[in-house]
């Protein structure tokens, strides 16, 4: 080709550099993510709490770290999806608002056990105890790990009370009561008890029905 620079076309340039050429794809494929994310960040039923919630109270607070610690996500998700199947089997499919409270969220994906969403109230408390010591106990066929440390480990209060600080920073509505009565809450128990309440308050603002 006899063609100088000067009448190259303008896109021959941004293919033949490739520089140029990934920055401008990171461009293009960023005005995407916005127009999918941006939205997301001004839908009020996606970023506020549903009608009631309240925070974790102080013992479930604590049942909830311990659950984040011993991995308990790896094998249960805590978002239904709207698939009948699903409705059918664990109740209301997930609302965004339930989750405002949860930090970091706990959805997931991966079940290698059932959703745990709304598995609060289907058993009783000793039901928990009994399971989370030894699965195999109340569930024969069960490959679910024991956690038999659970019962002889106290929940700390003071590390509650800084959790609970630090999340009012982040915006939870957690009044000066609410952190002069974790003490008390918290006091004597185990994280086995810790881990039931959490339990026994999953799905408690799920709404009613399929
Ligand atoms: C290696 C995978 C695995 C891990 C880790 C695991 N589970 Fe499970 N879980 C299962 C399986 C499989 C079942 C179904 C059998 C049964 O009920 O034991 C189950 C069942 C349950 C159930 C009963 C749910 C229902 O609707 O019947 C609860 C509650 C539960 N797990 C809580 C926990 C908690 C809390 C932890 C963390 C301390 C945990 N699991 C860790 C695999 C796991």
């Amino acid at each position: 080709m006899s063609n100088t620079n000067e009448n190259k076309n303008p896109h021959e340039k941004i293919e033949k550099n490739v520089g140029l050429l990934a920055v401008l794809i990171a461009v293009a494929l960023s005005f995407g993510g916005l127009a999918e994310i941006v939205p997301l960040m001004y839908q009020a039923e996606a970023i506020e709490p549903l009608p009631g919630m309240k925070p974790y109270p102080a013992l479930e607070l604590a049942g909830r770290d311990v659950y984040i610690r011993e991995g308990c996500y790896n094998c249960h998700s805590q978002m239904i999806r709207t698939l009948r199947f699903e409705t059918e089997r664990y109740g209301h499919y997930s609302l965004a608002g339930e989750s405002v409270y949860d930090r970091p969220f706990q959805w997931g994906s991966k079940r290698t056990g059932p959703d745990l969403a709304r598995v609060g109230g289907r058993y009783s408390d000793d039901w928990h105890r009994v399971h989370l010591i030894n699965p195999r106990d109340v569930v024969p066929e069960s490959n679910m790990p024991s956690f038999p440390w659970l019962a002889e480990n106290a929940v700390d209060p003071q590390q509650v009370t800084r959790h609970m600080r630090a999340l009012k920073k982040l915006g939870d509505p957690y009044t000066d009561e609410d952190l002069a009565g974790v003490a008390q809450a918290v006091e004597g128990r185990s994280e086995l008890d810790a881990m039931v309440a959490y339990l026994q308050g999953l799905g408690r603002y799920a709404p009613k029905g399929n």
